[in-house]
């Protein structure tokens, strides 16, 4: 054999072998936790696609989550439910497929509930069974229905009632029923969409089983998508022994202010059969809905159910990510992130009221040793500011601003690594928050992508408050104490993050009371988990 046909021989080896090992790659990567762009401590499934969050409930101490999942590939299909649960909201267990498509059914979304007065008959040696109800949604003709499932062993296997459908209208839309037990009328409350017509449908049971219509609320707010993934449900005013009231929540596929898919909501009554929007004339217009988030990246965000009343919080979580390019965010082998579990609570504004969001209290158990800063300029701060650095990516940003003029812009960018920069910008003349990502890194996968966003900023008593948390591939602002919040993936195109704070001549007044920075730390394994 001569030399240079050994050296032949040895190349195409090396090249089979390439190729072998790239197209196992490109099939069937295995899930690492740390691949590029992947949330170190926002919920992503290991290796395959997810959408919405479903059946969110709390039982003996966890918190589960489940969510659409497309258990064969990393797009959207063969829609089934994955599964995970925690004890802490933010280190999250991966458990197998809890339920999965069958028979031409797949599992859409839907909610949860642990059913402790065992109305169902599902429960077991005097426990209560937890129970899902879900839309199977038909691949063979043009029909979704409401259907249900029960668990014995702590939501870890479920069964599929042999009774299905319990809710059958003989529609092609109609989905995403969320359940809830109405404590005044002693049984339980189904909302539930229907889609093209933008109406929220409220159904009772005693049983989970059998569901009697109650009334129908919309087309009210925003009726330019289809609406998907309703929930219904009371929330504290902020504060002290504040009052509650009810928040229908309406999840819009298009149409959105920052374009696609958003999160809608309604403030009003509930009688425990009709739902009545707070409205300024008596009749329900488009101005009594507003958006809970007005980043790209927030939908079918939905309650969790079964919280202990010694607890108290209303908690939800959203899927982050827009219909608009959901199937065409560059990332392998998973697929979408869950926003950072969000604690709910109203504040009443001259405009009406108005839902303000934060994290989970939990997520400060994410915060490495931090820094902070009392009373500076804009100068001062930004100098403070650009001596800290975040290799990972991972941090948590507090600043509070006091004697904020009516005038000028102040800007906060936030630099990834070498390359890009995403502007998160207060607007104090026009009153609204910006959030710029047109140079934020990757965007070539959707023309809309690349795009500022913005919010109204409500500014009372010359005080500004910002908050901001990055993730790898995500940025989570909330301002005025969440009463303005925006959500947005963002793909940098080199690792690092370094902060750094302008305002313009007309706003040098303004002072910044405090800064606190934080590293975050990862909740996702240190390690290479398998799928279990
Ligand atoms: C919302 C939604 C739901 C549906 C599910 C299907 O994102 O379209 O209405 O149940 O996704 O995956």
């Amino acid at each position: 054999m001569s030399r240079s046909h050994g050296k032949h021989r040895i190349l195409r080896l090396i090249s089979l072998l390439a190729l072998a090992w790239v197209s196992r790659a490109a099939a069937d990567p295995a899930p690492t936790f740390h691949e590029p762009w992947r949330p170190q401590f926002h919920f992503t499934a290991p290796d395959t696609w997810m959408n919405d969050p479903n059946g969110m409930l709390f039982y003996e101490g966890e918190y589960h989550l489940f969510y659409q999942n497309n258990p064969f590939g990393n797009r959207w299909g063969h829609m089934s439910w994955g599964h995970a649960v925690s004890r802490d909201l933010t280190h999250w267990e991966h458990l197998p497929l809890a339920l999965a498509e069958a028979d031409g059914v797949m599992i859409f979304s839907g909610s949860a509930v642990v059913d402790w007065k065992n109305t169902s008959g599902f429960g077991q040696r005097g426990k209560p069974p937890l129970v899902a109800i879900y839309t199977g949604h038909h691949t063979t003709k043009p029909l979704q229905q409401q259907h249900i499932a029960y668990s014995n062993d702590r939501g870890r296997t479920w069964t599929k009632f042999t009774g299905n459908p319990v809710l059958d209208i003989g529609e092609a839309d109609f989905r995403d029923p969320k359940v809830f037990w109405h404590e005044a009328t002693g049984r339980w409350v189904m909302a539930v969409s229907w889609p093209q017509k933008r109406k929220v449908r409220f159904y009772a049971s005693p049983d989970l089983k059998s569901w009697t219509h109650l009334s129908d609320f919309g087309p009210a707010g925003s009726t330019t998508g289809i609406w998907e993934c309703p929930d219904l449900f009371p929330v504290k005013a902020e504060g002290r022994g504040g009052r509650s009231r009810w928040v229908l929540v309406v999840n819009v596929g298009s149409g959105a202010p920052a374009g696609g898919s958003g999160t809608q909501y309604f403030v009003g009554e509930f009688d425990g059969a009709r739902f009545v929007p707070d409205t300024a004339s008596g009749v329900p217009t488009k101005g009594d809905a507003h958006w809970a988030d007005f980043g790209p990246d927030f939908y079918a965000a939905v309650s969790w159910s079964d919280v202990p009343k010694r607890d108290g919080r209303r908690l939800w979580i959203g899927w982050m990510s827009n219909w608009t390019y959901a199937n065409d965010v560059p990332t392998l082998p998973w697929r979408s992130a869950m926003t950072l579990p969000r604690e709910l609570a109203l504040r009443e504004t001259p405009e009406g009221w108005r839902l303000l969001q934060v994290p989970v209290r939990e997520t400060r158990g994410l915060r490495g040793p931090g820094s902070s800063l009392r009373g500076a300029t804009v100068p001062g701060a930004d100098a403070w500011l650009g001596q800290r650095r975040f290799p990972a990516g991972l941090a948590e940003l507090e600043l509070q601003f006091e004697q904020v003029p009516r005038a000028g812009v102040l800007t906060l960018t936030c630099r990834h690594g070498s390359i890009g920069e995403t502007r998160v910008e207060a607007d104090l003349g026009a009153a609204v928050l910006r959030v710029d990502r047109t140079r934020s890194g990757r965007s070539d996968f959707n023309p809309g992508f690349a795009a500022v966003h913005q919010a109204p900023l409500r500014l009372a008593d010359g005080r500004l408050s910002l908050r901001l948390l990055a993730d790898v591939s995500s940025l989570e602002v909330f301002a005025q104490g969440g009463e303005t919040v925006m959500t947005g993936l963002v793909l940098p195109a080199s690792p690092g993050l370094t902060f750094s704070l302008a305002a313009t001549e007309e706003a040098r007044g303004l002072r910044v009371a405090s800064v606190a920075l934080f590293p975050l730390k990862p909740s996702v394994p240190p390690g290479s988990p398998s799928r279990p």
